[in-house]
């Protein structure tokens, strides 16, 4: 079955930040949150100035703003990010299950949503046993660290194996979905959809969103 009513979380990865107000009010009322991607120059090579994508989604728009730490010392950067509605971080940025816990315990003292995101390589079993402390799994369709590349069919059967050990939370999916490849991507339990490039290279963004959606 496919599913129709999944959000649509925009990436504003690749739009010039003083472009920012401007092309989230042309969007706002077809988006469901905004993706502000972090990068830190270390977990993956590229970098983000992530407070300051942040800040510009906050002034521009009252929508829920959601997280994706790509950083490898996640437990510094969370603070930050107080008044977004989801932060997630990477399990492969945290060496222990102590770590993990306390990085959830942080997100959730904000008042936010926690998520754990996988890398493409990352099996589901190295986050089963937090599944039950978080409200979002984030499961990347390309590896981390840049817009604009193609989406990876196999990591969607993680959706299935999530679902299938019992994860009743929000399901977001991240990386290279386009107008051409969505169908594929809603036959799964998703909850959110994440696109930078399908949304803001196209010719109408509001066009783009609502075939996504
Ligand atoms: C990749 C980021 C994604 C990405 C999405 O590291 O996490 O959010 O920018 O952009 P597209 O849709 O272009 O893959
Ligand atoms: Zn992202």
């Amino acid at each position: 079955m496919v599913k129709s009513l999944v959000k649509i979380s925009p990436s504003i990865l690749s739009v010039p930040i003083e472009l920012v107000p401007e092309k989230i009010n042309k969007v706002e009322k077809n988006i469901d949150y905004i993706h502000i991607d972090v990068m830190d120059g270390k977990f993956v090579s590229n970098k983000t100035n992530g407070i300051e994508m942040f800040l510009a989604g906050k002034k521009s728009s009252d929508k829920p703003l959601d997280v994706h730490l790509m950083v490898e010392n996640p437990i510094k950067e969370i603070e930050k990010y107080k008044g977004a509605e989801i932060i997630t971080f990477h399990i492969e940025a945290v060496k222990s299950e102590e770590e993990v816990l306390e990085i959830i315990e942080k997100i959730h003292s904000l008042g936010a949503k926690a998520g754990i995101s996988i890398k493409p390589n990352t099996d589901v079993k190295s986050i089963k046993r937090y599944l039950d402390e978080i409200e979002l799994v984030l499961v990347m369709s390309v590896e981390p660290g840049y817009g604009g590349q193609k989406l990876i069919p196999e990591t969607l059967e993680k959706i299935s194996l999530l679902r299938n050990a019992g994860f009743e939370g929000l399901i977001e999916v991240d990386g290279g979905i386009n107008l051409d490849n969505c169908k594929v991507v809603k036959e799964y339990d998703i909850d959110i959809i994440v696109a930078g490039t399908a949304i803001f290279s196209a010719l109408d963004e509001n066009e783009a969103i609502l075939k996504i959606k």
